[in-house]
């Protein structure tokens, strides 16, 4: 990597403002998802490691707490500034460590300082509540308060963005953070902690450590100075958390799978449903919890639809995300790739009709691919594909679309197109996620809530709720 400034690029871990190494020399190392060639090493902390940062933590916080809000605001401010001004590096260093394109690389940096920013105006507009009280000689005051110190666990497909999407609300809030990023990508994390101590983030007040997933997830949900837990990951891991986290009750945010449906009503705009399309589903290579993963389109309109939709498919770029002009980065890692295959494989195997690309990989690069005739049964509707696989299901009527829309346990994202008014107040009504794109499949930005419903989990992200999550209420009755 030719970094204009190498201090971005940390093998070490970050707490009580030091970088350190773990006491028993263990690493994990990180390759590049295109060239499979290691790229660094990072610690393999120990769990009295893990303990010994929370300490840290939970220290910090008693200071941190007593900050006030317009102070906290500053360092964030400083912090977003600080991301823009390195966006060249970090996006050089979030490609090569997660492959996506240096131009999607780019727009996530800005969107992780987007949470920055966005979080150090909602620092000063902690409001509380003044209530009417019962008696003449009382007053009802309400308050929030931050909860305590986090445990921030962080996912690979966007290791900048999410990770400063929790971090900016919890210290806005007045929170400290230990984060653990994902194995696969701990350097774009370690990047952010960097420029969070040239922003002056006191040390202790933001803690990174690297290892094992189980045991640090053990460590914070035991640990009785965790008082947060906000994980972004599989559904598996988060009931796992939400499991663990009960016997300490520790109020959790859980950013869970979804399995996003796109309907393309016939009443719609299809040049704007295409471009729509492509960009919800082959954003970061299909690897995206609020990717399009499966595609229904009203059959009037089905084979023009599909017929501009192969145009697009086919324009897509495939290769190296540093090399001019891709548009389609690596996936992780194999596993990925075999999960791409198998959904594949099993559309095929139940009749769907291969359009463009072949479901062959070269190392971890597969070409996007679009079929037709898909089916509910076939494992691209059960789970998220979490690759550039788009399989087009037709349906008939608006109550059919809404079916087959809600008929998976997810809930995350939904997007449909359609001009008529009425139809887009039913629909939005009617389908079962957190968040609804209509005409339109850009939905996520700093100043909406970002989250889901069912197995998809709980818990807002950015936008005034965002901060609500790392907040607790009390309630004082003035007497006397
Ligand atoms: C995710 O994939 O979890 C988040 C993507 C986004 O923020 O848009």
């Amino acid at each position: 990597m030719k970094l204009k400034n190498p201090e971005l690029f940390q093998q070490a871990n970050y707490w009580n403002g030091q970088w350190r190494q773990s006491s028993t020399g263990e690493v994990i190392e990180v390759d590049n998802p295109s060239t499979g060639k290691i790229i660094g090493q990072v610690p393999s902390v120990n769990r009295a490691e893990v303990a010994d940062a929370i300490d840290v933590a939970e220290r910090a916080f008693q200071s941190w707490r007593q900050e006030p809000a317009h102070t906290r605001a500053k360092v964030l401010r400083k912090w977003g500034d600080l991301l823009l001004t390195h966006v060249d590096d970090l996006a050089e260093i979030l490609t090569t460590e997660q492959g996506k394109p240096l131009a999607e690389a780019k727009g996530e940096v800005r969107y992780a300082a987007s949470y920055l920013h966005w979080f150090a105006e909602e620092a000063p507009r902690n409001y509380g509540d003044t209530i009417p009280a019962p008696k003449t000689s009382q007053k009802i005051i309400v308050q929030k308060q931050p909860v305590g110190v986090c445990g921030c666990i962080t996912p690979w497909n966007f290791p900048i963005a999410m990770l400063a999407r929790k971090v900016a609300a919890a210290l806005a809030a007045g929170c400290t953070v230990v984060a653990k990023p994902a194995e696969a990508t701990p350097f774009s994390a370690l990047a952010l902690a960097y420029l969070g101590e040239c922003a002056g983030v006191p040390g202790g007040v933001f803690n990174i450590v690297t290892g094992d997933s189980a045991m640090i997830g053990d460590e914070f949900t035991e640990n009785p100075k965790i008082r947060k837990i906000s994980f972004t990951g599989s559904t598996r891991v988060g009931r796992l958390l939400q499991e663990k986290s009960g016997r300490n009750l520790i109020k959790l945010s859980l950013e869970l799978g979804g399995n996003a449906p796109l309907i393309v009503f016939d009443d719609a705009d299809l040049d704007l449903a295409v471009k729509g399309t492509i960009a919800a589903k082959f954003r970061n290579a299909g690897q995206t919890c609020v990717c399009v993963n499966r595609l229904f389109v009203q059959r009037s309109i089905y084979d023009e639809f599909i017929k501009k939709l192969k145009v697009a498919v086919e324009a897509l770029v495939v290769g190296d995300g540093h090399d001019e002009g891709v548009t389609i980065g690596p996936l992780i890692h194999q596993k990925a790739v075999e999960k791409f295959q198998k959904h594949f494989d099993d559309a095929v195997a139940q009749g769907a009709r291969v359009i463009c690309g072949d479901g062959k990989a070269n190392g971890n690069f597969v070409k996007p691919v679009l079929m037709t005739d898909g089916k509910p049964s076939m494992m691209f509707c059960q789970e998220e594909t979490f690759a550039p696989l788009l399989v087009a299901v037709p349906f008939d009527t608006e109550e059919e679309a809404i079916q087959l829309a809600n008929d998976t346990p997810y809930g995350l994202a939904s997007y449909f197109y359609s001009n008529n008014i009425s139809r887009v107040m039913r629909v939005t009504d009617a389908l079962e996620s957190g968040m609804v794109g209509v005409n339109e499949t850009a939905i996520s930005n700093a100043t909406a809530p970002f989250g889901g419903v069912k197995w998809s989990g709980y818990g807002r992200e950015g936008s005034k709720y965002g901060m609500d999550e790392y907040l607790q209420v009390k309630y004082v009755l003035l007497g006397g």
